[in-house]
């Protein structure tokens, strides 16, 4: 039967679903608890030490929900908050972010290449994928870009079409991607773009989703740590701190169905 506790995983708002969607497909057994911070997001516009209080408070909630391994699925709270995290979890409580996984990835795979990154600023201004990806392998060097137009966007419905397509056309042309072999898409929303983003290209650049990767990340940690759950699934939760019809809606292109939102606020 194993662990059947559930896996806390957490974003500013909706956009980390499109990780709990593959943690959920890669790990059919896991039952999720999923907290989006709506009430404070973005979170890609906030200071590093707002960052910090806010998943201070969701750990503590995670933690609450007896949740035997956290996932960070936002970058720009990985970026700033992940030592705090950590530290509040200790050793008995995995905690997993979204850039160490996937920075490993690139690492392993280019030798004496440009990558570049798009991301929020909270994620650029870490400047935490290069220090990553430089410590791992110095022969890369990573250029990168921040992006604040296109989590709003997305969020608006604003992608496969004309309008989306421009402004990341528009974005990509930026001469700091100029000769880049791969792009991380450095944002949990930006799976939902990677056609336009690869149309771009047209197959000239690489361009890396981060939530396979994590998911597979996530499978590995707890196996080893003997954390897995091979009964019968039990239901997911999703909570938001704020909740409106539109962010309802929303759920259904992050996670690939509607899902029941629960409201819930988290006192400082
Ligand atoms: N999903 C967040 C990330 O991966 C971006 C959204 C935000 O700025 O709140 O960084």
């Amino acid at each position: 039967m194993g662990d059947s506790r559930p896996i806390g995983i957490f974003d500013s708002g909706i956009g980390g679903l499109t990780v709990a969607s593959a943690i959920a497909r890669k790990m059919p057994n896991e039952r999720l608890v999923y907290f989006g911070d709506t009430a404070h997001l973005p979170y890609g516009e906030k200071s590093a030490s707002a960052i910090r209080d806010y998943s201070e408070r969701i750990f503590h909630f995670l933690k609450e929900k007896n949740c035997k391994a956290i996932v960070i699925a936002c970058n720009s709270a990985s970026a700033v908050a992940t030592q705090r995290v950590k530290k509040l979890a200790g050793k008995d409580i995995p905690v997993i972010n979204v850039i160490d996984p996937t920075s490993k990835h690139v690492a392993n795979l280019y030798q004496n290449e440009k990558v570049g990154l798009i991301a929020t600023k909270a994620t650029v201004n870490s400047r935490i994928y290069a220090k990553r990806i430089g410590k791992l392998n110095e022969s890369l060097k990573v250029t990168m870009l921040a992006t604040p137009l296109l989590v709003g966007m997305i969020e608006e419905g604003y992608f496969n079409n004309n309008i989306s397509q421009a402004i990341i056309n528009d974005y990509l042309s930026r001469s700091n991607l100029k000769g880049i072999r791969a792009l991380i898409l450095g944002c949990t929303h930006f799976p939902l773009i990677k056609n336009e983003v690869a149309s771009f290209y047209k197959g000239s650049v690489d361009v890396i989703d981060s939530t396979e990767i994590v998911a597979q990340y996530t499978a590995n940690v707890l196996k080893k740590r003997n954390l897995l759950h091979s009964g019968t699934p039990r239901n997911h939760h999703f909570y938001v701190s704020d909740l409106t019809p539109s962010f309802g809606k929303s759920t259904k292109i992050f996670f690939g169905k509607e899902l029941k939102l629960e409201k819930k606020s988290l006192k400082a």
